[in-house]
């Protein structure tokens, strides 16, 4: 009875404290909080969603707990603005889990100081710059017209059969992003253990897990995960690594690519073979599953609106004909085009909470503190939805972009797919050009109609910081082009 007693006027008063902490402190407004846990018990698996509904409470800018952790999340292009302009030396940097990330010697975890200036320096000099785009032009076109030939011999053999489309897409994404950096595409046999060590890594406590929000419960839980897991899983990604990717780095190849690059640098000791490592895996991961998702989104508002997939497929005809496929040099002359991948960015932003910032001093926004060590999120899905800057957000109107020329790589703050500041993604260039393509070939090539009534395509998001649709987009596809046009070889 005496313990019962005690332990709950501790939670009496550790909440009380906890209460006061925030009233003196003057960070944001937020949902009332449990003991030890925050807010994690109201959390919904689909985090944009919670905050959403939290910012519509309390205001743009909310304090969430996780667990122990503090969270400030901002919904406002105003908000943005502060957080990733104005605030954004002080906000730049990420939490991170040393295990996992090379202890920050990459790009993407790396702190903002003279390492990560370095980086980044030279991933936007060898890798996405305007040279470099330019320079991997036909390699793009090959991976995408192979995966068109692969839609169209696969509607060979039934053409009745939905085409699942995220096959297709996470292919060519991962053939694009590992020919550029690798300078090669993976056998089926290292794609696979690829992604058997992404999924893995996403599951081992101590990556971007729940139970990392809450100090007391990782405790525990390094308990029962001893490092021995994580040793094993890093030797399974060296081993890899060194297979798939070194052993034949030195081959003859056509293009220098990427990882040839890095290793000159790290022959001059400039790099440690980590960062190298850290380099490729960063792109890696980032750069496939962002683009197929995307794309598979965009897919999926062009089967839901027939009207505005015969008007690209209009501008497509008359741009580009019926006698060849669709190429890069194209894209200019492509405006609606370009107009429908925005407006799918804009709907369908493929990290919705883009990757997460950390205070690494206490700042104000929005009159509030900020204090440091709180991660700060910004809802860049709630702001490209917001009301205030947009008319019917929530309506898929590709035209919205064709009346106002939007940028939508970092400069407007209204669309933040890529971020915006100095951490913004650096291969936002690229990534619209590589989903262009694939895009506009799959709209000129195949008419894309739903097997099921067009209202029931289901448009709900998986929960995860990367925001696949819960079910995989199936649709009919009729090709378009004469035949011969498909089974054209590059290889
Ligand atoms: C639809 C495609 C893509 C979207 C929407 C996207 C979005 C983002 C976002 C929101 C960030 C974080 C910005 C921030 O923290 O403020 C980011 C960072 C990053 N992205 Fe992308 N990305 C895409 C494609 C790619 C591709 C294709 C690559 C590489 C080949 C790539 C490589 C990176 C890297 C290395 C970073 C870390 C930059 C840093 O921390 O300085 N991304 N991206
Ligand atoms: C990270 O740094 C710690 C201490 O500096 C070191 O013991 C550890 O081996 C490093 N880990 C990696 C993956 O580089
Ligand atoms: C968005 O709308 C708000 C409220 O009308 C306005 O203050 C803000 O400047 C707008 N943002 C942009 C980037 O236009």
């Amino acid at each position: 009875m005496d313990l019962l007693l005690i332990s709950l006027t501790t939670i009496i008063i550790a909440a009380f404290m906890q209460n006061l902490r925030r009233r003196r402190s003057n960070i944001p407004p937020g949902p009332p909080t449990r003991f030890l846990i925050g807010n994690l018990h109201q959390l919904k698996p689909l985090w944009t969603q919670s905050f959403s509904e939290w910012s519509h409470t309390y205001g743009p800018i909310i304090s969430v707990w996780l667990g122990s952790q503090l969270a400030v999340v901002v919904s406002s292009s105003d908000l943005a603005k502060q957080v990733l302009r104005d605030k954004d030396y002080q906000l730049c940097n990420r939490h991170r889990t040393a295990r996992m990330t090379q202890n920050g010697s990459d790009l993407i975890w790396s702190d903002y100081g003279a390492h990560y200036v370095k980086m980044r320096k030279l991933c936007t000099l060898e890798l996405f710059s305007l040279k470099s785009i330019e320079c991997f032009r036909l390699m793009r076109e090959m991976e995408v017209s192979s995966m068109v030939k692969s839609v169209f011999n696969d509607l060979m053999t039934d053409d009745q059969k939905p085409v699942v489309l995220r096959n297709y897409l996470g292919s060519v994404a991962l053939n694009i992003v590992s020919r550029l950096v690798i300078g090669k595409t993976f056998e089926p046999k290292e794609g696979r253990e690829f992604k058997s060590i992404v999924d893995r890594e996403t599951r081992l406590p101590g990556a971007t897990k729940m139970l990392d929000y809450t100090i007391w419960l990782k405790r525990v839980s390094s308990w029962f995960t001893s490092d021995n897991a994580f040793m094993k899983h890093m030797a399974r990604k060296r081993k890899w690594f060194k297979r798939a990717v070194m052993d034949e780095v030195y081959g003859g190849r056509d293009q220098k690519c990427f990882v040839q690059s890095l290793l000159e640098l790290k022959e001059k000791n400039e790099l440690t073979e980590e960062t190298v490592m850290g380099l490729v895996w960063n792109m890696l991961t980032a750069g496939a599953d962002t683009t197929a998702i995307t794309i598979e989104w965009a897919m999926a508002e062009m089967v839901r609106c027939p009207t505005v997939q015969e008007k690209v497929q209009h501008e497509l005809d008359s741009v580009v004909g019926f006698g060849r496929l669709m190429s890069d040099t194209d894209i200019p002359k492509l405006p609606y085009l370009q107009c429908i991948l925005k407006e799918a960015l804009r709907l369908h932003p493929p990290t919705p909470l883009m990757l997460p910032h950390k205070a690494s001093e206490s700042v104000q926004i929005g009159g509030y503190r900020v204090p440091k060590g709180a991660t700060v999120y910004v809802n860049v899905q709630a702001i490209a939805r917001d009301p205030a800057n947009w008319s019917n957000p929530d309506e898929f109107r590709p035209e919205r972009f064709l009346v106002e020329e939007t940028d939508v790589k970092g400069q407007d703050f209204r669309v933040l797919p890529f971020g915006s500041g100095r951490r913004v993604c650096p291969a936002a260039q690229l990534s619209l050009n590589m989903m262009t393509l694939a895009l506009g070939n799959l709209l000129h090539c195949f008419s894309w109609t739903s097997s099921t009534p067009r209202e029931h395509i289901d448009m709900t998001e998986k929960p995860g910081l990367v925001c696949y649709m819960k079910t995989p987009l199936q649709a009919l596809a009729s090709s378009r082009l004469p035949q011969e046009l498909y089974l054209l070889t590059f290889h």
